[in-house]
């Protein structure tokens, strides 16, 4: 096959390291009002006649002002409401926040209260608030202690991320900033559970930061050979195996089509493999993550407006990296495999062109209609490699198609699955992290459209049903074992901060990845 020219002149010589991002989160048991903080932040819930628990607390040391807030309609309790209140000398902070909860026939949920918390964090950062301590009396009590621990992590952890690494001046920055945040729990038998839920919270948002880093990074300081140190470095860091296949070795293993897409690159191609062994044997769950660092669509090449959104095509393979950082946290009972196949996908003299065959480390030959259709190419040979490693359950995360967006949006991310238990558990991890999911179907008249006169198989099936047809292409190479697909392209990016969404790279479902792999586990 023909070979990219060499691609090391142009790697930058120095490994980009990714900010740390440090806000310390505490638990602590006993009374809000005993916390020696800058900002107390207290809840009310809509409506509210009268104060209640910690709110109460607080209220009575500053002689009823939230009483008063409430009584001038200056504070509603509507979800998510943000008043500040100077302290005077009744308590030990200097700033009391009264933060609305919303109706209270509304039943509270984990999602619900990440949502907020993530809202808030964000107000109170531009308030600059120092050190805070949040009263979580009455805000936890509907939701058990490590899911709402768990969830106020998250919230805060995943809402005030920001990618500003590359404003060069300060005022370009986002503003604003939070220190220490303490979580006072005031009921003693509940500590504990809220403690662990926060410190399960902090490694999910983690992982999933990790990987909104990656996504967000622009292609040229994000190559292949970048994502791979990456992966080295978290691999050294939390214990994981990784090893990273480069081309005369892929060459070996015959991926002619992952090979193929990295022809017009002078970017070389890293086939990353990241392993955690917790459980006996040698079966793993296999997590596969699209990894084209830039898509300019090759030979078929995409038009120019839009086209920088495809420094995100990578998004699979970070939201890999950012779950296997969370797994090896975590320290599950099972054994997991992260792949990430990474390249560009560049025209050039050395590109492939439509109507080439290729053919995958499985022997199945593949003729390429567009080569804008990249994704599956790569993942064929993922598959087909993730199958003979030993896999026995795999799950693909693919920035896949843009008919997914057309079908979906960005509100939920389409699962295609040819096993009834990959679904259901991926439907349960969705609905513990909080990440919609949509079934979508696989019938076998699909295959039709992707039926080729050449070869096996061919890597487009026309307009109608484009998300489909890229599934049924990926099925192929899945065969027997039990798999599920994920098309995040219309959830890659967020248009705005809402939620624990900030503009930019989402970093989903790495929560939801996170959360099938812990039911997995023995
Ligand atoms: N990476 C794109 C899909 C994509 C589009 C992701 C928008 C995120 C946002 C993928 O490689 C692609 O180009 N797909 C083509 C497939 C077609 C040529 C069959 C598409 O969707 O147009
Ligand atoms: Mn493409
Ligand atoms: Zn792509």
């Amino acid at each position: 096959m023909l070979r990219a020219p060499a691609g090391g002149a142009r790697r930058p010589a120095v490994l980009i390291t990714l900010k740390e991002r440090v806000v310390q989160l505490h638990v602590a048991g006993g009374n809000l009002t005993a916390q020696r903080v800058d900002t107390y932040v207290v809840t009310v819930p809509e409506g509210a006649r009268r104060l209640a628990g910690q709110t109460a607390a607080v209220d009575r040391a500053l002689d009823g002002a939230i009483a008063a807030q409430l009584a001038a309609g200056v504070a509603t309790g509507k979800d998510g409401e943000i008043t500040a209140l100077a302290a005077g000398d009744g308590v030990h902070a200097q700033r009391v926040v009264v933060l609305g909860t919303g109706k209270r026939d509304e039943a509270e949920t984990a999602d619900r209260l990440r949502t907020r918390i993530a809202n808030a964090s964000r107000r109170l950062r531009t308030l600059g608030v120092g050190s805070v301590a949040l009263g979580l009396g009455g805000v936890t009590s509907p939701i058990d202690p490590a899911s709402a621990g768990r969830a106020i992590a998250e919230g805060l952890l995943l809402g005030l991320y920001r990618f500003d690494k590359h404003h060069t001046r300060a005022a370009d920055r986002a503003q604003g900033s939070i220190g220490d945040v303490t979580l006072v729990e005031p009921a003693a038998g509940r500590v504990a559970e809220v403690r662990r839920g926060v410190e399960q919270g902090r490694v999910l948002a983690e992982g999933q930061n990790l990987a909104r880093d990656l996504g967000n990074e622009p292609a040229n300081l994000m190559t292949p050979t970048i994502v791979a140190q990456q992966a080295q470095r978290i691999a050294s860091e939390t214990g994981l195996e990784c090893k990273v296949i480069e081309r005369a070795e892929a060459e070996r293993l015959k991926m002619g089509s992952f090979l193929s897409v990295a022809n017009g690159s002078v970017q070389p191609p890293k086939f990353i493999v990241l392993t955690y062994r917790g459980g006996r044997g040698n079966r793993f769950v296999g997590l596969l993550g699209k990894g084209i660092t830039f898509d300019t669509g090759g030979i078929s090449l995409k038009p120019g407006d839009g086209m920088e959104s495809m420094k995100g095509d990578m998004t699979g393979a970070a939201s890999v990296i950012g779950a296997m950082q969370a797994i090896a946290r975590l320290a599950p009972r099972v054994n997991v495999m992260g792949i990430a196949p990474c390249t560009e996908n560049m025209p050039s003299g050395s590109a492939t062109k439509p109507g080439d065959v290729v053919y995958a480390m499985d022997g199945q030959s593949i003729e390429v209609i567009n080569t804008d259709a990249e994704g599956r190419l790569v993942l064929a040979d993922a598959l087909a490699y993730a199958k003979q490693q030993g896999c026995d359950t795999l799950v693909d995360i693919a920035t896949l198609t843009g008919a997914m967006n057309v079908a979906l949006g960005s509100v939920r991310f389409g699962v295609f699955a040819n096993n009834d238990r990959v679904w259901s558990d991926l439907e349960r991890a969705s609905g513990a992290a909080g990440e919609r999911v949509w079934r979508m179907p696989l019938d076998r008249e699909y295959a039709d459209q992707i039926k080729s006169d050449v070869a096996d198989v061919k890597n487009t099936g026309g307009r109608a049903a484009g998300s489909v047809t890229a599934a049924k292409f990926l099925e192929r190479f899945a065969g027997n074992t039990p798999w599920a697909h994920l098309d995040i392209a219309g959830v890659m990016n967020a248009s705005s901060d809402r939620g624990v969404l900030v503009k930019g790279n989402s970093g989903i479902p790495v929560r939801t990845l996170v959360h099938f792999v812990l039911g997995r586990a023995r």
